[in-house]
């Protein structure tokens, strides 16, 4: 790998003034050095089916497969979403599944990043913990520290979607640090702890 690493970066909120969506912009101004990120969509995502996810056979939609490139030719991931019900957005645990199937997921041992906002007071951690189940079975590499948890979101962007709040800026420099450096420690390790995902 060479010393400048891509990030793909998504928003689990398809809403025009989401604050998820203002946090991702929030993130690509507060990358690490030699640290770029692309950011893509998961609006037109179909609803999975597997009998459409074959590659042998190329049926998948193309925007899946184009889903898929972005996150195959990124080193980490960064998961920027609401909470909704306690839970993942259906539309991005959606767009994930797609993602997650074959040995040539994507997915498979990739350092990534949870963060979210939202108006209520726990910050999306439910979600976050949620992902704690997809990670585990794609044997990703999450990056868990620090938290960032955006609660009461109202107060911590500006008119104009801009990230205010010192403290959130703070963690969220710090998380895309930490996912940098697992992206180096997962590259070192490479694919020695290899398993098989079924
Ligand atoms: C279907 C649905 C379920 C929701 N469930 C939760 C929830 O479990 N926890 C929470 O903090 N907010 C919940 N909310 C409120 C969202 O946090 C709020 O709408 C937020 O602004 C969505 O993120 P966005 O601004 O990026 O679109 C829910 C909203 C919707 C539409």
């Amino acid at each position: 790998m060479s010393d400048f690493i891509q990030l793909v970066g998504m928003s689990g909120s398809l809403r025009k003034g989401s604050y998820n969506t203002m946090l991702l912009k929030a993130a690509t101004q507060l990358l690490p050095a030699n640290v770029s990120m692309d950011i893509v969509s998961i609006e037109d995502i179909p609803l999975y089916n597997a009998d459409l996810d074959q590659p042998a056979a190329k049926q998948r939609p193309e925007i899946v497969e184009h889903f898929r490139k972005m996150l195959t030719d990124a080193d980490g991931i960064l998961i920027c979403s609401p909470e909704y019900n306690y839970s993942i957005p259906g539309g991005l645990k959606n767009a994930i599944d797609w993602a997650s199937r074959g040995e040539d997921s994507p997915l498979l041992r990739k350092p990534v990043a949870v963060i979210g906002a939202t108006p209520g007071l726990w910050g999306t951690v439910r979600m976050q913990m949620a992902f704690h189940n997809v990670f585990l079975f794609l044997d990703m590499k999450p990056v868990y520290k620090p938290e960032v948890l955006i609660a009461q979101a109202e107060k911590k962007f500006d008119k104009d979607g801009n990230l205010i709040d010192e403290m959130a800026k703070k963690l969220l420099k710090q998380k895309l640090e930490a996912l940098k450096k697992m992206i180096h420690l997962q590259t070192q390790v490479g694919d020695v702890l290899e398993t098989k995902v079924i």
